[in-house]
């Protein structure tokens, strides 16, 4: 029993919320206090309407809140009274200086580092949560302990979480990772945090490595499933040229079970705050270890990726005679994947930039998506102003009035919602002749086929329609 200890997390965004939420439902006698520096982030998880989308999470907080969970922007004193203080702030990837567009910038980790040094008056176990690089906790260490106040064990408990599915991931986790110093101090370290997790997570799960094992295998985990996004997406270029059906494909090779069937969904491209920057990460971290060629390797992951999106945007220039010019193309989803709000890095942001370039008109709809967050996304995207971009894109309520009078559909996201759409209804509003292009493959193209629609589908053979024309 850890009666009386006391948690603090710096970062309460997409990890730090769902994460610490979740401890402070299995284990209710420790106090977990979620710490911001941003004001309106805090009073949103204060509130009834939490600043990020994820299901099941609402009810979580609501039976937490106020009781051993809370949510506040006094840094300072929660860090003092804290045993152990996550820190979950973004990792994103460098702008600008050396490693811009592949390191991770670091900053935010740093100054909570340094504040945590500053204000600490009694010994700490502090937790990265962040995806970091490798050697970090050794930089974070000596940042920790310049101050000399106090002692500090730095553990390294990486997040594996996905998005959309965070609360029953956090609930059953496939393994919990911790890392620490091989020392005395490390291990009693590791243990508490051990401890923590075992209220809920079986024993077997909990694994408790060196510090850089666990900085590295989250870097390696994110690498192998975009990897395996990347090759499956490949595979959907091949199957395009050929007459192949990539889903057929991929239930053939799943069916293996030293390969088995996860992660096999040909789609536009991953999105997703993590992926990206992770393996650019891993990238950057090869190039510094002098190993150009592993870096090599994977790179080439991102770089299909890209391919991918590309693939996409021509597929539906050249399905529609070669030019959307002055076209209208309802762009359905917006989300970097289904069930959450999130955009960074959504294939959206692309497919609508390149649309733009080309001088289409869009009609976006997304069912979670706030709409401040599309425009900065595109304005940022095109270096457009808002005034500008909206001379190109609007945002419609539902997917019907998206659909009315464009030339074309396109759905970005695999919303569920989508799959149940009224398509008759969307076949009269839709100008003739009226194209489908599933970037996720999750409608039933034979049904929209009958209907009318050319359909167009990620590695699928082409629409039987135009083969006979
Ligand atoms: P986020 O951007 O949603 O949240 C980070 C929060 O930290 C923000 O609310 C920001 O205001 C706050 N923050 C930044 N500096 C601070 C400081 N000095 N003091 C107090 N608060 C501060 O980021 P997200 O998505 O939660 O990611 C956090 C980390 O977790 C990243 O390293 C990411 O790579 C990693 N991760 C993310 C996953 C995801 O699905 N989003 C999954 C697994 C890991």
């Amino acid at each position: 029993c850890q009666d009386g200890l006391k948690i603090c997390c710096i970062g309460a965004g997409y990890v730090g919320g769902p994460t610490m939420s979740v401890i402070a439902l299995k284990c209710p006698e420790i106090t977990v206090n979620i710490v911001d520096i941003s004001e309106p982030r805090i009073a949103a998880w204060n509130s009834d309407n939490l600043p990020i989308y994820e299901p099941g999470l609402d009810k979580v907080v609501k039976a937490c809140r106020g009781r051993n969970l809370f949510f506040t922007t006094q840094v300072d004193q929660c860090i003092k009274e804290a045993d152990i203080i996550f820190v979950a702030v973004n990792t994103p990837t460098k702008k600008v200086g050396i490693g811009a567009g592949r390191a991770a910038d670091l900053t935010y980790w740093e100054l909570a580092a340094r504040r945590i040094a500053q204000v600490a008056e009694t010994p700490k176990i502090v937790v990265e949560k962040s995806t970091v690089p490798i050697k970090t906790a050794e930089a974070i260490s000596a940042v920790l302990h310049g101050a000399g106040k106090t002692q500090f064990s730095v553990l390294s408990n990486p997040e594996f979480l996905a998005e959309g599915t965070a609360i029953e991931d956090l609930d059953a986790p496939d393994r919990v990772l911790i890392g620490s110093t091989l020392c005395e101090e490390g291990s009693k370290a590791s243990q508490t945090l051990a401890d923590v997790y075992a209220h809920w997570v079986p024993r077997e799960k909990i694994l408790q490595t060196n510090v850089w094992s666990s900085e590295l295998s989250k870097l390696v985990a994110n690498s192998f499933l975009a990897q395996r996004v990347s090759s499956i997406n490949a595979v959907s270029a091949i199957c395009e040229a050929s007459g192949a059906d990539v889903d057929e494909v991929a239930r053939a090779v799943g069916m293996d079970t030293r390969i088995g069937p996860k992660f096999m969904k040909a789609s536009v491209g991953f999105g997703g705050s993590c992926f990206q920057k992770d393996i650019l990460n891993l990238v950057y971290l090869c190039e510094s270890m002098g190993l150009p060629e592993v870096a090599h390797y994977f790179h080439q992951v991102v770089q299909m990726n890209d391919l991918q999106k590309e693939r996409f945007v021509s597929r539906i220039i050249h399905g529609l005679f070669n030019t959307i010019t002055g076209k209208k193309i309802a762009l359905l989803g917006f989300a970097f994947k289904k069930d959450t709000g999130d955009t960074r890095e959504s294939a959206a942001i692309e497919i609508c930039r390149r649309f733009i370039e080309e001088k289409a008109q869009i009609a976006i709809y997304d069912p979670k998506v706030e709409e401040e967050q599309i425009w900065s996304d595109l304005t940022g995207a095109c270096q457009m102003d808002k005034i500008e971009v909206q001379k190109y894109v609007t945002l419609c309520p539902d997917a019907i009035t998206a659909c009315d009078n464009a030339h074309a559909m396109a759905v970005v996201t695999e919303w569920d919602e989508f799959k149940d759409i009224n398509y008759n209804k969307v076949f009269e509003k839709m100008i003739k002749p009226s194209f489908v292009f599933d970037g996720r493959n999750v409608l039933d193209h034979e049904l929209l086929r009958k209907i009318g629609f050319i359909v167009y589908a990620i590695g699928k053979p082409l629409d039987p329609k135009l083969s006979t024309a």
